[in-house]
């Protein structure tokens, strides 16, 4: 039989947890803290008899110029300097992440990264061959020599943290000091639990070269598979032009649907409703934490997005990849904290989802996982 020649780039695909886990997922009676899944209850109910058949055709690669009207407008009032000319809509900002790593990242190219940080876009930039700098936002030296310095600033994935104004503002003066170009994904700002302005970083720089990105899918619906960035003009042309590569346009209903959202007059309310619903189930988990992880963890409340991030007692003796097992044995899934960290060795960290388990089964697999981890801290 012939060998197919593969690109050298595909040895590098590491397995991930996240493939164990999504084999079982769907079992019957498992409970999942895994998953960064938005809430069922939250989705819209859809009218697609109103769909104009144009949107059946192929479109420009941008995205639909009222559309991206729409976002420019919606950056302009978080107070970022931009038009719609330099907002293209992405397939998922997952996809945003994909475009900037072939826009930058060639073998060995410096990318500075929080740690822990988003596994998904470790996982892109190391696919382009990425040398990972760790660098902390509020003291952010070490993304000297970076390409770009990729950062979640706004309710994180995977620790729920935000970032002060002066983490934020030492974070872009860093950029422009030392010519780093920012890349800010904030697709979590819309689930806040406390209220806040939450300023883009990228509205404080004032020379270094920007990309900031947002999602459509935990405020309106993952599967319609839609994002956007807006980026510094000498960036647009070549998104555009890696976009065309990569999908053409991005789907033209889900681009329809979601500009009916925004003239939809209740949005706001419908936003604020959700919320609200998302920080009930937050404290909710946080009892049931309080109950079963008492003394075997830390945490702290999350003020946004939808991620408990606990750091066990036994501290990096622990490596949390070995509890997964044993969960999914009975019947619980979590995301091991090591993959969220460009060098994964033992974290003794867990990332755990409050927004799709039920609050009872929540409480249920509360007291699984916490008998995991002390089984195995007994064992260390
Ligand atoms: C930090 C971060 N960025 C990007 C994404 C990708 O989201 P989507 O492609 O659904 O917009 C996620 C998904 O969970 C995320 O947590």
């Amino acid at each position: 039989m012939t060998t197919p020649r593969l690109s050298r780039r595909i040895p590098d695909l590491v397995p991930s947890p996240i493939r164990e886990i999504l084999a079982v997922i769907d079992r019957p009676g498992m409970i999942s803290f895994a998953g960064g899944l938005p809430a069922p209850e939250t989705f819209p109910k859809l009218d697609l008899s109103a769909v104009p058949p144009e949107c059946l055709q192929y479109g420009p690669s941008e995205g639909e110029p009222a559309l991206r009207q729409a976002i420019a407008a919606q950056l302009r009032d978080r107070g970022l300097d931009c038009t719609a000319d330099q907002v293209l809509v992405l397939s998922g900002s997952q996809q945003g992440i994909d475009l900037v790593a072939k826009l930058f990242v060639d073998a060995g190219t410096r990318v500075a990264v929080e740690s822990p940080t988003y596994l998904a876009a470790l996982q892109a930039f190391r696919f382009f061959g990425a040398d990972f700098a760790e660098f902390e936002p509020a003291t952010p030296a070490a993304i000297a020599g970076a390409a770009f310095a990729y950062v979640v600033p706004t309710f994180q994935n995977p620790t729920g943290r935000c970032l002060d104004d002066a983490a934020r503002r030492a974070l872009a003066a860093a950029c422009d000091a030392e010519g780093v170009t920012l890349f800010e994904d904030d697709p979590y700002r819309d689930l806040d639990y406390t209220g806040g302005a939450h300023r883009p970083v990228c509205a404080d720089l004032r020379a270094a070269p920007w990309i900031y990105q947002g999602s459509f899918s935990k405020t309106f619906a993952p599967g319609l598979r839609l994002g956007y960035l807006a980026c510094a003009p000498e960036f647009v042309t070549p998104l555009t032009r890696l976009k065309q590569a990569a999908d053409l346009h991005s789907n033209r209903v889900s681009q329809w649907l979601v500009l009916q959202a925004f003239g939809d007059p209740r949005r706001g309310a419908r936003l604020r409703e959700f919320a609200g619903w998302y920080r009930e189930r937050r404290d909710t988990f946080a009892q049931h934490l309080a109950r079963h992880f008492a003394g075997l963890a830390r945490w702290e409340l999350p003020p946004g997005g939808l991620f408990f991030w606990l750091e066990l007692a036994a501290g990096a003796a622990l490596d949390t990849r070995t509890l997964l097992a044993p969960a999914l044995e009975r019947g619980v899934a979590f995301m091991p904290g090591e993959p969220f960290h460009a060098v994964e060795q033992p974290r003794g960290a867990i990332r755990l989802n409050f927004s799709h388990a039920a609050p009872d089964d929540a409480g249920r697999g509360l007291g699984i996982l916490a008998e995991i981890v002390r089984d195995a801290v007994a064992r260390l």
